[in-house]
């Protein structure tokens, strides 16, 4: 079977890796020649280090390689069952992709989008075949991550969410699924426990303090202060004012420290500076 992974960035090439490791043929298409020399780049660096230690075989290595192609055309996505769409995160981009993929792709291919958060109904709305689109939201990096959220929208008919699941399935992912609304489900629960520690945090509680008051009291594996440095500040906080401004409820309001840090540029491990410090190579140093 034949899956199209649209976007070979961060998350569209590490679905195209879980695809192709899962038996798939897997045709990567990203119209920037650069991101596909990066992925492939990476992966095949990724796969030589998994030789050296013993945990890939060689032929392997080779076999699922083999499964896997780049393209820079759209016109790659015809005999897929599936195309899952991983470009940035842009309405007008995703409506773009969308079009061509729809104008491209056989007629009863389905299209999935990885959008962390812009309606599935909107970015279906712009393809002649809306029920056959819905989303499936992975997280990174992708082959690690054992969840995808299932988010259908207005109009995805029974027969594309089960399919779509089944394919989560043979992918190795458990499903959840996840309601339509700004955050799905996961960021929905995790991001505003973030905006409440940055609040602790405005109020005088220790960063460090609040980090292990989650990690050992709650067993969490890194604290929500460390975290929100972890993937960046401005991206934090974008996911919050999306919550705020999609309930229009004021119970998502987001920390205004976390605006003044974005304003002041301290936008956590990528700038060396956010709620700790860290030196170039990204380690912690206060
Ligand atoms: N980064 C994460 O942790 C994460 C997690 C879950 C979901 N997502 C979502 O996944 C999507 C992709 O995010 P990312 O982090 O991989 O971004 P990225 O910037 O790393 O990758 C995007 C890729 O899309 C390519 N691209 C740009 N315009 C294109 C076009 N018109 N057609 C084809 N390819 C195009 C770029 O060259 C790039 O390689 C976004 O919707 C994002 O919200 C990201």
């Amino acid at each position: 079977m034949k899956a199209a992974v649209v976007g070979a960035g961060l998350m569209g090439s590490g679905i195209a890796q879980t695809c192709a490791q899962a038996g798939f043929e897997v045709v990567n298409i990203d119209t920037f020649p650069s991101a596909i020399d990066k992925a492939k780049a990476n992966l095949e660096a990724l796969f030589a280090r998994k030789v050296t230690k013993g945990s890939m075989t060689e032929e392997k290595k080779e076999e699922i390689l083999g499964r896997l192609t780049y393209s820079g055309s759209f016109e790659d996505v015809k005999g897929a069952a599936i195309v899952i769409e991983a470009v940035p995160e842009k309405i007008e981009i995703k409506k773009d992709t969308f079009r061509k993929v729809d104008e491209a792709a056989d007629a009863d291919t389905l299209i999935v989008s990885n959008t962390s958060g812009l309606s599935i109904s909107e970015i279906a709305s712009v393809t002649n075949r809306p029920d056959k689109v819905m989303g499936v939201h992975f997280f990174y990096p992708a082959p690690v991550m054992k969840l995808v959220e299932l988010v259908r929208g207005l109009v995805t008919s029974n027969e594309t969410y089960e399919k779509v699941k089944e394919f989560a399935g043979q992918i190795g992912k458990t499903t959840v699924d996840a309601p339509e609304y700004p955050g799905f489900m996961v960021n929905r629960i995790l991001v505003p426990m973030q905006n409440e520690a940055a609040f602790m945090v405005m109020e005088g509680s220790r960063p460090e303090d609040v980090d292990n008051a989650m990690k050992l009291g709650c067993n969490h594996p890194m604290g929500p202060i460390e975290l929100t440095d972890f993937v960046g500040i401005d991206t934090m906080l974008a996911t919050m004012t999306g919550l705020y401004n999609g309930f229009h409820d004021s119970k998502y309001r987001p920390c205004p420290l976390l605006e003044t840090m974005v304003k002041a540029g301290h936008l956590g491990k990528k700038t060396g500076q956010g709620f700790y410090k860290y030196d170039e190579k990204g380690n912690k140093i206060s």
